[in-house]
C-alpha cells in the first residue's frame, strides 16, 4: 500500500514522489514524441509487472517538458489512486472497491469543490496570438492515428446552457493546428448533451480541458457518474475533501489548482473538423476520421515543467484497460447481488475484451438453474449490457481473472451445445468492429452465455480434478521455497 498523499490531493507530482519511492516509476529521457513514447508506453503495458513512465527529454522539446503514461495499470498504483487500503491483488482490489461507488455517489452532495484565487496552474499563461499547443510534446501515439492526441488521459470541463451542472469527461483531443483542437464526444456523453444545447441556441460552448493532474481525476471523469451530477464532487467523496479549484480567465470554467496543463475556449456552432481515425479500447480502429467539434484554443495555463497525463486506448492490455477491469468487476459484483444472485465468489471483466466483452462469475452452486441465472444477469444487468459478448459462469474453485483456469472450465465443463446460451439482438455498439458483419440496421449484438459450471444434476458424479490438493500444494510451496 503506498502511503496516503499530504498537500493538494489532487497534486500530480506528490503522487509521482510516492510512486517512485515505491519502486514504480520509471523515468525515460530521449524519447521521441513521434511514436516512440507510444510504443514504449504499449511494450510496458503489457509487461506482468510495469511501472508508470515518465518521459523527459523528448526529442525537439525544452527539459522538464514530460509525458506520463501507464499510471493506472499495476494493481499498486490503481490502490493507491483510489486511495483503497488494500494489499495489492485483484481480487482485494475489486473486494475493496464493492459498493463504493454507491456510497461515493450518497457522499458526494457534502463535497462541493471550494474555489481559491490562485494555484501552480497560473505559473505560465499564453493569450490570443501567443496561443501555441505545439509548446507540449503531445505524442503520435500509432502509427494509423489521424493526428497528434494532447488529450488521452485528460478531462473536458464544461457547464450547461440552462443550469448551473458541471460536468468532467474523458473524451480524446486531437490537435489541429496551434489554436484548434478536435474533441470526440460519443452522443449520449453528458459533454455532448451540454454541447447540443449551446448548438440548438446558437451560442458557443465553453470549454476547458485539463491535461495532467492526479489520475484519480481522469479516471473519474472516465467512468459513468450519473446524469446532472458533478465529478468534483466524486472526487471530492473519494478524497474525503473537496476538490480545490479555480475559475479560467476566459470562460470561468473550475479547474483543478493543482493542474498541469489547461487549455480553454470555445467551440463555435456548428464548427467541426475532420478527426481520427483513433484506435479504441476493444484494439480496433472501427471507424474512419469523421468531422468533430472544433475547439478554439484561446489560453493555455501549464505549471512550470508540466506534465502531460497519456493513456491511450489501443489492443488490450492497453494503458487504462487495468483500472476499467477493476472497476467494472466491482460494479458487476455488486449488480448481480442486488439483482438476488445469492453465493457469488467474483467477477472479473478481462482486459483483453476492453473490459466489457468477456466477463467472468464464479458462484457456489446452490440449486438448478443457479449458474444460468448468474450469467444471465452478468450479460444483461445495468453495467454489463453495453457491447457485451461473452459471459462466464464457473464453479468457486476457478479464480474467475486466470484466464488459463477460465478456459479450462469453458474446455472440461462444458457442452457446446448444452451450455452455451444466446441472446439476439442485445445492446451493441456503433464501435463494435463486428459490425460490419452484422445483418441489423441499428447497432444490436447477439450474447452467448457459457455455463462452465459442473451440471448441476451430477454435480456429486462429476470427475474428480486431477491435480494436488490445496493442503499438499501449500505445504510444498513452504518446504521447496527455493524452488518457486
Ligand atoms: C482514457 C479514456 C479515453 C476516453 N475517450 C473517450 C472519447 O474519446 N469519447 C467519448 O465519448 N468517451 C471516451 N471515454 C469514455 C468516457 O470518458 C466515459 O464514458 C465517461 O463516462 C464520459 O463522461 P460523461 O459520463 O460525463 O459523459 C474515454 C474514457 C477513458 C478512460
Amino acid at each position: 500500500m503506498i502511503k496516503k498523499q499530504e498537500g493538494n490531493p489532487l497534486d500530480l507530482r506528490h503522487w509521482l514522489e510516492e510512486i517512485e519511492a515505491e519502486g514504480e516509476l520509471t523515468k525515460v529521457d530521449g524519447a521521441d514524441w513521434n511514436l516512440e513514447i507510444g510504443a514504449i508506453s504499449e511494450l510496458n503495458v503489457k509487461k506482468a509487472q510495469n511501472s508508470a513512465l515518465l518521459f523527459d527529454q523528448i526529442t525537439g522539446y525544452r527539459e522538464g517538458f514530460r509525458v506520463l503514461t501507464c499510471s493506472t495499470s499495476s494493481p499498486k498504483r490503481l490502490a493507491s489512486i483510489l486511495r483503497l487500503d488494500v494489499d495489492s491483488t485483484h481480487k482485494s482490489l475489486v473486494t475493496g472497491l464493492r459498493g463504493k461507488p454507491k456510497q461515493w455517489e450518497k457522499e458526494s452532495v457534502d463535497y462541493e469543490p471550494v474555489y481559491t484565487e490562485d494555484g501552480p496552474i497560473f505559473e505560465n499563461v499564453q493569450s490570443g496570438e501567443e496561443v501555441d499547443l505545439f509548446t507540449f510534446p503531445s505524442p503520435l501515439w500509432h502509427e494509423k492515428d489521424g493526428g497528434r492526441y494532447i488529450g488521452t488521459g485528460c478531462s473536458v470541463v464544461t457547464k450547461d446552457y440552462d443550469s448551473d451542472w458541471i460536468n468532467v469527461g474523458t473524451y480524446r483531443v486531437m490537435i489541429h493546428d496551434k489554436n484548434h483542437v478536435g474533441l470526440d464526444m460519443v452522443p449520449g456523453k453528458h459533454g455532448h448533451i451540454q454541447y447540443e444545447k449551446y448548438e440548438k441556441a446558437g451560442k458557443p460552448f465553453p470549454v476547458a480541458i485539463v491535461i495532467g493532474a492526479d489520475p484519480l481525476h481522469y479516471l473519474i471523469s472516465g467512468i459513468e457518474v450519473p446524469f446532472g451530477k458533478c465529478e468534483y464532487h466524486y472526487i471530492g467523496s473519494i478524497l474525503k475533501e473537496p476538490v480545490s479549484v479555480v475559475q479560467t480567465q476566459l470562460t470561468g470554467l473550475p479547474v483543478p489548482s493543482a493542474s498541469e496543463i489547461v487549455i480553454e475556449g470555445w467551440i463555435h456552432p456548428g464548427e467541426t473538423k475532420i478527426e481520427g481515425p483513433f484506435g479504441e479500447f476493444h484494439g480496433y480502429y472501427p471507424a474512419a476520421a469523421s468531422p468533430a467539434p472544433v475547439v478554439k484554443i484561446e489560453r493555455i495555463y501549464y505549471r512550470d515543467n508540466p506534465i502531460i497525463m497519456g493513456s491511450p486506448p489501443a489492443k488490450p492490455p492497453n494503458d487504462y484497460s487495468y483500472s476499467k477491469a477493476v472497476m467494472r468487476s466491482a460494479l458487476l459484483f455488486d449488480a448481480v447481488e442486488a439483482a438476488g444472485i445469492p453465493d457469488v465468489k467474483g467477477v472479473w471483466a478481462h482486459e483483453i475484451g476492453g473490459s466489457r466483452m468477456f466477463t467472468v462469475i464464479s458462484i457456489k452452486q446452490r440449486y438448478a438453474g443457479h449458474a444460468r441465472q448468474a450469467g444471465h444477469v452478468l450479460s444483461q444487468c445495468g453495467v454489463g449490457s453495453y457491447l457485451g459478448r461473452y459471459s462466464i459462469v464457473v464453479d468457486e474453485d476457478i479464480d474467475p481473472a486466470n484466464l488459463a483456469e477460465v478456459m479450462w472450465a469453458v474446455s472440461t465443463r462444458t457442452d457446446p451445445e448444452l451450455d452455451i446460451d444466446i441472446i439476439k439482438r442485445a445492446m451493441g455498439s456503433k464501435n463494435d468492429p463486428m459490425k460490419i458483419a452484422y445483418p441489423y440496421k441499428a447497432p444490436f449484438s447477439s450474447r452467448a452465455i457459457i455455463d462452465a459450471c459442473r451440471p448441476y444434476d451430477y454435480i456429486n458424479e462429476f470427475p474428480e480434478v486431477a491435480e494436488a490438493s490445496k493442503e499438499l500444494q501449500e505445504s510444498t510451496l513452504k518446504k521447496w521455497a527455493h524452488l518457486f
